[in-house]
């Protein structure tokens, strides 16, 4: 008896060896395909509704969709293979767009058009296989994966005829996205911190996880076969890509200084932001890629406008958060097999707004959107979670403006992709849409002195 009780726990013990314990560039190639089951075979006629939802986000496309494959295969894979210091993102960036792939070996994929297995981009059995991270931080995705009939989810009471199921409260953290939400370059720099930057503000503090913004909350199924939920996780995970979820993030207010102003004079407006709705920075993830500027203008009584261009502050580095037309992104030349390669225009907006944005740059000190080639950056200009950001604008009004009302108008523009770079790589508009974040506007009366 006591000898069977003793094999047991060692057998017991073997099997919980078994278990992965690998993550991030130590699981390529550790599994098969056949080991992770296919996205329609959880959504078909079980969990339809989120199959539905998931169908809906970018993580069913991390893979397939165009800008993403323009990157990796244009861009990341010629740059592998021509410098041995970012030769790892070959494989890498698969660990986070087509982890099934990248944990089957199968790497790089064959094209999105081959519609092969890499397709499924971050599927259901993805996420619910997860029983861990490595280390303390996650980052690269450093997920522990341990495929099979054991789904992990949110709860200890769910039964499915389907496969069994396990709670791990990791699933219900923020550190769970962290593991692909976090991203260190070849060079060391956190070239993606959504989860550090969660975690250094006031949400993390709160007990706020990602899922509670992403993943809301509401009465609903979670199963065909169970029981309605008076709190199912909805798998909207709406961001950059959802024009209703970046609407409104930013709350903005004009005040002028005076009421009245007179031709030839200096009027000056202060721009308040406050960044009212994400729980990490604003923008966050993409960073090398996202535009997010200020566009100040006057109207005169007539309809004629004039832009504002944005005062100085004078830090170091505050370049790079005023538009202009400067060439940068020199370092896609290595990539393309463009050798001297001039760049591109670097913002495609109004000269003289300001950019909220934290520039990447390459190892030479050129301005990158190559998150991988990312060796250190500029100033971090975002708006920070619950931040508040001043702007003045100082305008003396020509000797011909109109007199009567002066409206005053300032307008926070986003895009996911500057122009200029959407265009050169052949990229959809889609990707270039410029979205209006919030606006407001002031009057003021232009008056005889
Ligand atoms: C990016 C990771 C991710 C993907 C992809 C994903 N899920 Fe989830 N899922 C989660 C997380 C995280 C939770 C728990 C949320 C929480 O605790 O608030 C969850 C919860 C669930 C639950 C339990 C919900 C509840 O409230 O009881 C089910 C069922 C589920 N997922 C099924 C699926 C199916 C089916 C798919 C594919 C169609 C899928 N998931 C895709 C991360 C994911
Ligand atoms: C296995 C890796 C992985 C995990 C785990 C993961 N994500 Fe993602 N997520 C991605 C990738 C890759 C993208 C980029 C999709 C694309 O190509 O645009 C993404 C995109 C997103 C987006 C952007 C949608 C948009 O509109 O642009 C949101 C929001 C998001 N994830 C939230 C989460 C949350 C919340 C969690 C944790 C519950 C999570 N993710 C876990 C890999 C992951
Ligand atoms: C308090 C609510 C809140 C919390 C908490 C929160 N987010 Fe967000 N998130 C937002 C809002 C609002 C947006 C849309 C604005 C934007 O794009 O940043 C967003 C956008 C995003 C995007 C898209 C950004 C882009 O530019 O593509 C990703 C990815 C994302 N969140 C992931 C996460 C992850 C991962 C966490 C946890 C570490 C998290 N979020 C926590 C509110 C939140
Ligand atoms: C550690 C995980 C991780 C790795 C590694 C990774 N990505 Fe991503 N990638 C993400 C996440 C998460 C997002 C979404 C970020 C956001 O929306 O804020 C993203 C977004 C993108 C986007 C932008 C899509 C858009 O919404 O504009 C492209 C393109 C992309 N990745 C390509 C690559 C390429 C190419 C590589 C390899 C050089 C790579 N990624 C490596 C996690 C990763």
């Amino acid at each position: 008896m006591k000898y069977a009780a003793l094999l047991l726990f060692f057998l017991l013990t073997l099997t919980v060896q078994a278990q992965n314990q690998k993550g991030g560039d130590d699981a390529k190639g550790i599994f098969k395909y056949e080991n992770f089951q296919k996205p329609d075979e959880c959504g078909s006629s079980c969990h339809v509704d989120f199959y539905a939802q998931w169908k809906q986000m970018m993580m069913s496309k991390c893979y397939t969709h165009e800008w993403d494959e323009i990157e990796y295969f244009k861009l990341a894979v010629p740059h592998a293979e021509k410098d041995s210091k970012v030769a790892g993102v070959k494989a890498g960036c698969n660990g986070c767009h087509a982890p099934a792939s990248f944990m089957s070996g199968d790497v790089p994929p064959p094209k999105p058009n081959f519609n092969s297995r890499a397709n499924e981009s971050v599927s259901c059995d993805i996420c619910h296989t997860v029983t861990g991270i490595t280390g303390d931080t996650p980052f690269n995705f450093n997920f522990i994966s341990n495929p099979g009939n054991v789904k992990y989810g949110n709860r200890d009471d769910s039964e499915s005829p389907a496969h069994e199921t396990a709670k791990n409260p990791l699933l219900s953290k923020a550190e769970f996205c962290g593991a692909c939400h976090n991203e260190k370059s070849p060079y060391g720099a956190w070239v993606k911190a959504t989860h550090l930057e969660w975690k250094d503000g006031p949400y993390s503090k709160e007990g706020v996880q990602c899922q509670n913004c992403h993943m809301p909350r509401t009465p609903g199924v979670t199963s065909a076969m169970g029981t309605p939920r008076q709190d199912a996780a909805q798998h909207l995970f709406h961001g950059a890509h959802d024009p209703g979820k970046v609407r409104g993030t930013v709350e903005l207010r004009i005040h002028p200084e005076i009421q009245e102003v007179v031709p030839g004079e200096q009027a000056k407006f202060t721009v308040i932001l406050f960044n009212q709705k994400t729980g990490h920075k604003f923008p966050t993830g993409s960073a090398e890629e996202r535009m997010l500027w200020l566009h100040v203008t006057a109207t005169d009584s007539k309809g004629k406008t004039y832009h504002l261009k944005v005062d100085r502050k004078g830090f170091e580095g505050e370049d790079y958060t005023i538009a202009s037309n400067v060439l940068a992104y020199q370092d896609m030349g290595v990539p393309l097999g463009i050798p001297g390669f001039a760049g591109i225009q670097r913002d495609g907006i109004p000269e003289g707004d300001r950019i909220f944005r934290m520039p990447y740059l390459d190892s030479q000190g050129r301005m990158t959107i190559q998150q991988w080639n990312t060796a250190s950056f500029g100033p971090d200009y975002r708006l920070g979670p619950r931040e508040t950001k001043s702007e003045t604008f100082t305008w003396i009004l020509p000797d011909d403006v109109e007199l009567g009302a002066l409206t005053v108008k300032a307008v926070l523009n986003y895009q996911k992709l500057p122009t200029p770079v959407a265009e050169y790589l052949g990229v959809p508009k889609e990707e270039a849409e410029i979205i209006e974040v919030n606006f407001h506007q002031t009057y003021l009366t232009v008056v005889d002195d």
